[in-house]
């Protein structure tokens, strides 16, 4: 059980400096459970609290966990140079408060990005010694064969990588779609891999992490969802 003074829950939140979330409830914008609290030093059980600010509903989080469906022509560096970044499809106190994504897609790769400013947990996923297996949906430009699977799932070396790199699992969706789970996050690891293998990836989606599945999220493109304790359980398998 922590007390924080309002205008810190509003800052720790993201909303602003200490001085504009002061000036914020002084103003009178912020109310706790339908009361206007003009007062910046009041204190609140931080656990549970739910408060309004512009009348608009938030309630207080310590960490930010969240599944973006990444939509493509969005770069996930924290610079972003020749498309926007995914930061500007989140509400803004997000970057406030220091929410980045947990690994990377390439800025045309679609699918499931998680994104959060709890610095243990985006270490502890991006971690390969958590061998947490990520699935993607490759669209090709040949046809699916089955000797393309195998030689997948045999292994393919990389350029600049000592030892070949396998697919945990793979298999064909259609003619020309293959799903492949990879525990690995490389560099463009999926397209260097088809094309290693003969093949060409002509489009990318990420479509589960560990046991979470995005479409169970039921995100369109663009959309975002915090993700609650028993759903982050699902990231780590066996956790
Ligand atoms: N592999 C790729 O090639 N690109 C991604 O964005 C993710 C995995």
């Amino acid at each position: 059980m922590s007390k924080q003074t309002l205008d810190m829950i509003l800052k720790s939140q993201g909303f602003g400096t200490r001085k504009h979330c002061r000036q914020l409830v002084e103003q009178g914008e912020v109310s706790v459970a339908g009361e206007v609290i003009a007062n910046p030093r009041a204190a609140f059980e931080t656990a549970g609290l739910a408060f309004e600010l512009f009348g608009e509903p938030w309630d207080y989080r310590e960490q930010v966990y969240v599944v973006l469906n990444k939509p493509a022509n969005f770069e996930c560096s924290r610079k972003p140079s020749h498309h926007p970044g995914v930061l500007s499809l989140l509400p803004e106190q997000f970057a406030w408060r220091d929410v980045q994504p947990v690994g990377r897609l390439d800025h045309d790769t679609t699918g499931m990005l998680l994104m959060s400013d709890d610095g243990p947990f985006i270490h502890a996923q991006s971690s390969p010694k958590k061998h947490i297996p990520k699935v993607y949906v490759a669209t090709t430009h040949d046809p699916v064969t089955p000797e393309l699977v195998e030689c997948l799932l045999a292994g393919v070396k990389l350029h600049d990588e000592p030892a070949p790199l396998a697919a945990l699992s793979c298999r064909r969706v259609d003619d020309c779609h293959l799903e492949i789970v990879l525990e690995q996050g490389k560099y463009h690891q999926v397209k260097r891999m088809l094309a290693a293998a003969g093949n060409h990836c002509t489009a990318l989606c990420r479509t589960a992490i560990g046991g979470l599945m995005l479409e169970a999220l039921g995100l369109a493109e663009g959309e975002w969802c915090y993700l609650d304790e028993a759903q982050r359980a699902l990231l780590v398998p066996g956790a």
